[in-house]
Order: C-alpha cells, then sequence, then structure tokens
C-alpha cells in the first residue's frame, strides 16, 4: 500500500510487456538547467528580467522560493491564480530591485536576511550555489550551507570557494555555514579549473561580469547551457568571450558594491534552450516504447553522442532541424546492438543520459560496459532494474556490465510483487527516476514509482506526457 501523501507522489504504470506502441509528438520544453542559471543570472540585473521558454519543473519553483526568501519578486506571466485554471506560459519575470542586501542585524527586523541562502531549501537543491556567485558581485557578501553529500556523489564546492578567494573575497565556515564576503567588490583573476565544471564555469563568469579587471577562467566546461546565459548576458552588455570553448574571457563592469549604474541592463530576454537531456530521454524511450514518434522543439546537434550510439546500435532516427522523429521502429528491441558508454563532459554522452541509456542496454542484445566518469555515485537504480530481472554486474562504484536482453517482468522473486499487487521501484534522482519510469514500461506487469517528487524536479507533468502518447501512467497522491 502507498500512503496518499501529497508531497511525495507516485506513478502507477502498467507496462507495454516489450510491445512499441507509443506513438504522437513529444514537445521538448526549456532547459532546466539553463533556466535555473538565467534565474541566479537575474540578480545581476538592474531592472526586472523577462526570461522564456522556462520549464514548470519543482527545481524552478525550489530557485524561485529561494530568489523570493532573498527579497525578489517572481511572477509566471499567464498564470491565473484562485479558481480558475492555472495557464503558463513558460514565461517567468524575476525582479530583483526589491532586493536590498540587509541584514536582519542592520534592518532590526526579524525579516529573513537578503544575502543568506535559505538553508532549507538550499539542502534540496545543489543548483542553489550558482546564486552565490551573482549574489556576492552585486550585494559583497552571501552566506549558504555547506553542501553534504548527496544522491549522486560528494559534490564538493572547492572551485566556487577558491575562485571567490582569487577574486579577492574573504571565506570562512562556521557551524555547516559559508559566510563570504567581498565588501569592495571583486576583482578579475586568472583560474584554472582543476576538474570541469558545469556549475563553476557559470557561477565565476557570472561573478566577473560585475568584477573590476579582466577574469581568465581555463579549463571550463563547454555545455549548451552555459553558452546559452553567456549570450544572453552578452546581448545586455556583459563582456564575455569564449562560452562554450574550454577558455571565458570576462571584462567586469568595474563595478563598486552599492553602484547600481554598473549593473546589467536587461535589453533582451532571455530565452531558453531546449533540453537535451529531456529530448535525449524521451529519445531513448522512443527506441524501446514507440512505434512511431517525433521529438520536437529539440537540438539535435546537443545529442551528437548519444544519437550516433543509437543509430550504431540499429535504431532508426530521422534527423530535422529542430525535431529527432523515431520512426517505423518494428524491430524488436533484442534486434537492437549492444554499445558501451563512458560519460564525459559535453560535447561527450552526457552523464544526465546515463541511467536511461542503461535501461535501454538491458534491452538489446550484447554485453555494455558503463563507465561513470563525472559523479561517482550514480548507479543507485541498478538494484530496482535487477528486480526486474536485468542482468547487471557492478564492477566497481564508477563501473557496471549489462548483459541484454532481459524481458522485464512484474516480478522475477514472487515475493517481489507480492502476488497481483503492483511491484514496487524507486526514484533515486531525477535522471535514474526516468530511467526507472522507462523500465516500467517496457516491462510486463503493474508497477508503482515511488519518490515521483524527485522526477518532478526535472521533468514538468511526465505523466500527462506519456499518457498523450499512450502509455498507461496514473499519478497517485
Ligand atoms: N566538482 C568539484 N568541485 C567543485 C564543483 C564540482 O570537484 O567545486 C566536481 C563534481 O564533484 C563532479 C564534477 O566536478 O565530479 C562535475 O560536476 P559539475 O560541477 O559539472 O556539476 P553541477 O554543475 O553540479 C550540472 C547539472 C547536473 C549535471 C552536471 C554534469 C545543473 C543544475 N546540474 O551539475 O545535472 O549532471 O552538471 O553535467 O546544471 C540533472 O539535471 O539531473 C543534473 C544532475
Amino acid at each position: 500500500m502507498t500512503t496518499k501523501n501529497p508531497t511525495n507522489p507516485t506513478f502507477l504504470i502498467k507496462g507495454l510487456a516489450g510491445r512499441k506502441t507509443l506513438k504522437g509528438v513529444a514537445h521538448i520544453n526549456g532547459a532546466k538547467n539553463a533556466a535555473l542559471k538565467a534565474m541566479a543570472a537575474a540578480v545581476l540585473f538592474n531592472k526586472k528580467v523577462r526570461l522564456e521558454n522556462v520549464p514548470h519543473t519543482a527545481d524552478i519553483d525550489t530557485m524561485a522560493a529561494i530568489l523570493e526568501k532573498l527579497g525578489a519578486k517572481i511572477s509566471w506571466i499567464g498564470e491565473q491564480n484562485g479558481e480558475a485554471e492555472v495557464v503558463r506560459d513558460h514565461i517567468m519575470e524575476i525582479d530583483t530591485t526589491t532586493m536590498t542586501g540587509t541584514t536582519a542585524a542592520e534592518t532590526g527586523t526579524e525579516k529573513n536576511t537578503h544575502t543568506d541562502i535559505d538553508p532549507t531549501l538550499a539542502a534540496g537543491m545543489r543548483a542553489s550555489v550558482v546564486l552565490t556567485g551573482p549574489l556576492l558581485a552585486r550585494f559583497g557578501k552571501v552566506s549558504f550551507p555547506a553542501p553534504g553529500g548527496c544522491v549522486i556523489g560528494a559534490r564538493p564546492i572547492d572551485l566556487f570557494i577558491e575562485g571567490y578567494k582569487k577574486m579577492g573575497a574573504k571565506v570562512t565556515l562556521e557551524d555547516g555555514l559559508y559566510k563570504i564576503s567581498a565588501p569592495n567588490g571583486l576583482s578579475g583573476m586568472d583560474d584554472f579549473f582543476h576538474t570541469i565544471s558545469v556549475g563553476g564555469t557559470e557561477t565565476l563568469m557570472m561573478a566577473a561580469v560585475l568584477a573590476k579587471g579582466k577574469t581568465i577562467l581555463s579549463n571550463c566546461a563547454k555545455e549548451p547551457e552555459i553558452v546559452n546565459v553567456a549570450e544572453w548576458l552578452i546581448s545586455c552588455g556583459a563582456k564575455i568571450k569564449g562560452a562554450g570553448t574550454s577558455t571565458i574571457e570576462i571584462i567586469g563592469n568595474g563595478r563598486n558594491i552599492g553602484d547600481d549604474k554598473k549593473l546589467l541592463e536587461p535589453t533582451k530576454h532571455f530565452v531558453t534552450i531546449p533540453d537535451r537531456i529531456e529530448a535525449g530521454s524521451f529519445i531513448l524511450l522512443g527506441a524501446l516504447c514507440a512505434k512511431d514518434l517525433v521529438i520536437e522543439n529539440c537540438e539535435p546537434k546537443h545529442l551528437t553522442a548519444v544519437l550516433h550510439l543509437l543509430n550504431d546500435s540499429g535504431v532508426l532516427i530521422d534527423t530535422k532541424p529542430n525535431a529527432v522523429q523515431i520512426k517505423g521502429n518494428s524491430r524488436v528491441n533484442s534486434s537492437f546492438k549492444s554499445f558501451d558508454i563512458r560519460t564525459k563532459e559535453y560535447p561527450g554522452f552526457p552523464t544526465d543520459l546515463q541511467a536511461p541509456a542503461v535501461t535501454f542496454l538491458t534491452q538489446v542484445t550484447g554485453e555494455s560496459n558503463i563507465l561513470e566518469t563525472i559523479f561517482e555515485g550514480r548507479f543507485k537504480y541498478v538494484e530496482d532494474l535487477e528486480t526486474l530481472g536485468a542482468n547487471i554486474t557492478v564492477l566497481n562504484p564508477r563501473e557496471v556490465r549489462v548483459k541484454g536482453p532481459t524481458a522485464f517482468v512484474q516480478s522475477v522473486e514472487k515475493e517481489v510483487g507480492g502476488g497481483d499487487a503492483p511491484a514496487d521501484l524507486y526514484a533515486h534522482d531525477i535522471r535514474a527516476g526516468f530511467a526507472i519510469v522507462m523500465a516500467a514500461l517496457t516491462a510486463k506487469g503493474q508497477f508503482v514509482i515511488h519518490n515521483a517528487h524527485l522526477i518532478d524536479r526535472g521533468y514538468e507533468k511526465l505523466e500527462e506526457r506519456l499518457k498523450a502518447l499512450g502509455a498507461n501512467i496514473e499519478r497517485v497522491l
């Protein structure tokens, strides 16, 4: 029995038992990992900014809640409150002019302070750390909780801390809380990232936009989401060169704290690029479960590594300028060939598609080795695939071997599903959650996916979109 708790929804899925019947059009939303960074970048502006094609995922809501606690005003355009149906156009406005950067002690009120990132909200979403750069650059101070280990690995923040120190900031860590201050503003610097980091690259790039002098960041991440945010900042006056390459050069605005004339001017709206991970997720799902599926509003060139492997595996994919079609997909999955994966920074195979790709590989013929090079703890979902019958050997915390094909069933051992009761499966993180949904849809039987709120962090209304393609999936609150 699942408990009825709206904060912990489950998905109830009836599997397709290997049939490939899904059909239709999957519309891809804007990239959550770009929109989250644009929301943080709103702090660099002197007026209300408008962000378009923002996906309405739970992580976006968390970032909005953090910004609101810091004093910003956030609104979804097209949203109707009250009794009327809620209409969202994926357009968000963020007004940070209401942020004062004053502390409770300074104002003498009990109000939440305007540079202290809410520890509880931050604990729920690692991406909150990207806010530290813009807050420090604008207000000359920021505090935030030291992130603990998370479900996909240790996820340290040393690159951020070292970068701020190089920019002249003072950093202290007291009772699990980092306090960073740069009352005279940040200075440009030269940094080399010892590890390629998406968040590190974005955060220091944003901080450097308001700093005094030139910053050179080397060994940067090249993800398209970084380019998306950089191009917007450039169109609004920031001097950034090289985003999307391994060296980024920023000439700061030379701002003193309090000088609002040197904040950015929102002369252009931010338009979020399509979510390549969401698109890749639907492509992998379509390869296993769809007869004919159009994945529209995506950017196939951001998915080259994935499309090559699937193509070599035998999946028929038609690539168009802004869409991908999996058509005439009538071959049984066991006729697809296995392949090896080594996750890599962009443009390599994305770690965020590692789990959905492993689900794919359980259904195809042959042996595959999967090496996770980015995070050290990203195979927790393997045990759920094993309860369905997958043949997976964990070689070490970063490497597994899959032998396919396996026809997934509700209960390999009778007790797993408890007779006719649906079998219990768990979402461990956003992407592993999608992988488990994929596995359940492939399988024969009925399944309850617990912790669907983790899937909601990255995929907007997934069950409604899968239902529209013909899947038998319900959200149970
Ligand atoms: N790292 C350090 N020190 C740091 C920062 C990172 O050693 O100060 C290490 C990490 O431990 C990791 C590696 O650098 O081993 C790469 O991590 P990165 O900083 O690139 O990850 P991130 O910025 O925290 C973003 C995405 C993740 C995605 C990774 C890798 C967002 C909000 N998150 O995380 O997305 O997996 O890049 O591509 O952009 C998801 O969407 O489900 C998700 C987890």
